[in-house]
Parts: C-alpha cells; sequence; structure tokens
C-alpha cells in the first residue's frame, strides 16, 4: 500500500492512458488499472512493473455500465486509503455516416463518451472528498467546442464531459478535490489511426508528456498542446455557414 495514494487509470488500455501512465511509472507509486480486456490489462501492468511502479493492480470492468461504478471505487479507497490521482480516458469515436441511419448506437456512444465519464468523475469525486482530497483529470476534446457536422455525436458527448467537469471543478474549489478539463486536439492513436485527421497532430508521447505537467499542476481547463486553444477560439467565433461549408 502507498501512503500518498494510488494512481488510476480509467480505461488503461488507452493509448493516451497507457502513455501517461509509463511517464507516472518511474515515481514508483501504487497504480491500479481499469478496463474491459483482462488480458491487454496484464500486458500493460506488466511493463508499468518492468517500468518502476511500486505495484499495479488490474481491475477488469465495463465502464458502460455505470451501476459499478459506485462499488469499485469504494473498494479502491479501502485498498489504497486514497486515491491521489485518478485518469478518465474511455472513449469511443464512431463512423458519424453510419449514425446517421442509426439512433440507438448515437445513444450507445453518448453513454459511453459522455454518461459514463460523468458518473466515474462524479463517484471518484464524492469518495476523495471525505479522503484526502486528490486530482481527476478527465480526456475531454477540442470536439466539444463546437458542434461539427462530422462529428456531431461526439462532439456532444465531450460538450457534455467539458460542461461537466468546469462545473464540478468550480463547486469543489477550496475542497482539495481538483478536477481537470483536458482537450486535446488530434493525437495519433488507435481511435484516430485510417481517419482523415486534421493536418496538425501530435504523436501520443509528447501529448502523455504534457498530460503529466498538467496532472502535477493546478490549471483548470487545458488543451492538448497549446496551440488548439488559438484555434479552438477561432473556429468557436466562426458563423455557421462557414463552417458547414469547411467540411470541418
Ligand atoms: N486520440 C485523439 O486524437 C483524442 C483527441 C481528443 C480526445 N481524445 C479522448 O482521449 C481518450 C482516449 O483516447 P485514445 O486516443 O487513447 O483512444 P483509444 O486508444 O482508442 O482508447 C479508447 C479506450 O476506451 C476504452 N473503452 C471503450 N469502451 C469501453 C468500455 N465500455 N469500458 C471500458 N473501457 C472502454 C477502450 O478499451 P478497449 O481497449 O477495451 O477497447 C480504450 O482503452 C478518449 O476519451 C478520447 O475521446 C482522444
Amino acid at each position: 500500500m502507498s501512503t500518498s495514494g494510488a494512481y488510476v487509470y480509467f480505461a488503461a488500455t488507452s493509448s493516451i492512458a497507457e502513455h501517461v501512465a509509463r511517464c507516472h511509472a518511474k515515481r514508483g507509486v501504487a497504480m491500479v488499472l481499469v478496463g474491459r480486456q483482462a488480458d491487454r490489462l496484464d500486458a500493460v501492468a506488466a511493463d508499468l512493473k518492468a517500468r518502476g511502479a511500486l505495484s499495479v493492480d488490474v481491475v477488469v470492468a465495463d465502464l458502460a455500465d455505470c451501476t459499478k461504478h459506485e462499488v469499485m471505487i469504494a473498494d479502491m479507497i479501502r485498498r489504497f486509503g486514497r486515491i491521489e490521482l485518478a485518469l478518465v480516458a474511455q472513449g469511443v469515436l464512431q463512423d458519424h455516416d453510419e449514425l446517421m441511419h442509426n439512433a440507438e448506437a448515437v445513444v450507445h456512444g453518448f453513454h459511453l463518451n459522455a454518461t459514463s465519464v460523468i458518473s466515474v468523475v462524479h463517484t471518484l469525486a464524492v469518495h476523495m472528498l471525505p479522503n484526502g482530497g486528490g486530482t481527476i483529470g478527465v480526456l475531454s476534446s477540442v470536439a466539444g467546442d463546437r458542434g461539427r457536422k462530422t462529428l456531431f455525436a461526439y462532439c456532444a458527448a465531450k460538450a457534455a464531459v467539458t460542461a461537466f467537469c468546469d462545473g464540478l471543478r468550480m463547486r469543489l474549489h477550496g475542497t482539495g478535490v481538483h478536477v481537470v478539463t483536458i482537450k486535446p486536439g488530434v493525437i495519433r492513436t488507435p481511435m484516430t489511426a485510417g481517419r482523415k485527421i486534421a493536418p496538425i497532430s501530435s504523436s501520443v508521447e509528447a501529448a502523455a508528456r504534457i498530460i503529466e505537467r498538467i496532472l502535477d499542476g493546478s490549471r483548470s481547463s487545458v488543451y492538448v498542446p497549446w496551440f488548439w486553444r488559438p484555434i479552438m477560439f477561432v473556429v468557436r467565433h466562426l458563423p455557421e455557414g462557414l463552417i458547414r461549408r469547411s467540411g470541418f
């Protein structure tokens, strides 16, 4: 058991989460990996141990099942005393041409990308409050800054996550629980592989190093890398007709 509290990664097989965990492993902390594929989690755990983690526990869970979040997080607190840092990373980028014909899939995607994330973040906050505080990093996206025709459902879910995290952070100000909204631009991971992506993209290694620094600080809502802030400022203020015609 670590005296400083555990580092917990929700969707630890996510390329971004795994690379952030690699950065953290050298700190010699106790880590918990949550995800739905036991064999992949075990492989990540072995790698993190080799990189210096004090201990790595694996929790196999389908994070879309929000009814399990309470018990799962209460168990972690019982075992480790406190959660010092959590990174919430589950997500799916669906084919939006297919979504035009499938309302059920729209709802399913929104549930994972928004509802399950909100449920994990809320449950973490409730348990961290009486247990020494901690940091909750949430992988939202620049996509949440403006609805777009090519990613309308994904944008809506990320907008919900961003608004929830921004509001909860203000609500928790001064309590010792810090929620940080992380808004990556395009990062080269399995999620974006083989897709038409923006001309600007970042490596997952570079993004992970930035996210490691963000999680150590006290910033509230952060673009990864920084240059997405001015880009999204412009995108947010462009007239709808221009955005529509741009194919963006
Ligand atoms: N890559 C980008 O450009 C980018 C940009 C902005 C924001 N983001 C966000 O960053 C986060 C991580 O993305 P990534 O690029 O690292 O993608 P990724 O490698 O495809 O990771 C997605 C993760 O979500 C997990 N997941 C999906 N459904 C799940 C479920 N029901 N229960 C538990 N886990 C589930 C996947 O687990 P399995 O391995 O079991 O499928 C996988 O670990 C996502 O929230 C994404 O929206 C990514």
